[in-house]
């Protein structure tokens, strides 16, 4: 049996609900539930549960991260942009975990990693912020070793590789590269003794893939879980999902 862990990221349960509740939120009709999605996703084997706040509230909002915080038995792990309004909502809520994102407000989803060697003049206040609030932060970077260790050096528990090159890559050469890249990040951040995690992109196919990275300790994905949930329900969809991620070697 592989230690890797799942958190689930149900942004997209909150989208789904949005598109036809957005103007009307305390509406009795408003669904699907975020919650009972997310003890959902517990119940078939998640390990924690993740959400991304975004400064335009195009999903989650305020009240899920309250009451996911209220309501689930892991742990929360929330995504954030290093914006000051949303670093209050952060020290408010107190979730077990932050992943600092950058966020730009036309993107789609989140397209690249952190560049924290440019960024670490803001990051730095932010961290020791939310380290004395007792929020263990994790870093999405691109998966580069100068940004392993411009992590490191700031004194973040964990990082986040960003595997979107990976899922997203058109030929085989490049998915090898992608790949290489990954196996090289994630030696060098474990090396650093940071937690590796990652994230983005990753599916029913492509996990395979992600299995050949080594020093994982977590998965967050969101998009392929939700889309799979469709078809078979998210209990299934999450179940699959674990055991597809039970063939890590470790
Ligand atoms: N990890 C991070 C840091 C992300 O920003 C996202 C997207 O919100 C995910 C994981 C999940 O990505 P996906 O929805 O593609 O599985």
């Amino acid at each position: 049996m592989s230690d890797l862990r799942l958190g689930v990221n149900v942004d997209h349960v909150a989208t789904l609900r949005q598109v036809r509740y957005a103007t009307m939120p305390e509406s009795k009709n408003a669904e699907p539930d975020l919650i009972v999605a997310a003890r959902m996703c517990e119940r078939a084997g998640a390990q924690g549960i993740v959400a991304h706040l975004r400064s335009d509230r195009r999903h989650i909002q305020d009240r899920d991260i309250e009451r996911l915080r209220e309501n689930i038995m892991t742990k929360l792990n929330l995504e954030m942009g290093n914006t000051p309004e949303i670093l209050d909502v952060a020290l408010r809520i107190v979730p077990d975990e932050v992943c600092l994102v950058p966020e730009k407000r036309e993107e789609v989803t989140t397209e690249g990693g952190l560049d924290v060697i440019a960024n670490r003049k803001t990051l730095e206040p932010t961290i020791k912020r939310l380290h004395t609030s007792g929020i263990r932060i994790s870093l999405f970077i691109d998966p580069t070793l100068e940004q392993v260790d411009a992590a490191a050096e700031l004194g973040v528990e964990m990082v986040e590789l960003h595997t979107g090159g990976l899922a997203n890559a058109f030929t085989e050469k490049i998915q090898k590269e992608e790949l290489e890249q990954l196996r090289a990040a994630a030696r060098a951040a474990s090396e650093s003794n940071l937690q590796v995690n990652a994230g983005h992109g990753i599916n029913y196919k492509n996990i395979e893939l992600i299995n050949q990275i080594p020093r994982l300790t977590e998965l967050n994905i969101g998009h392929s879980i939700v889309s799979r949930a469709v078809w078979v329900g998210l209990d299934v969809a999450v179940k699959e999902m674990l055991a597809a991620m039970a063939k890590y070697p470790g």
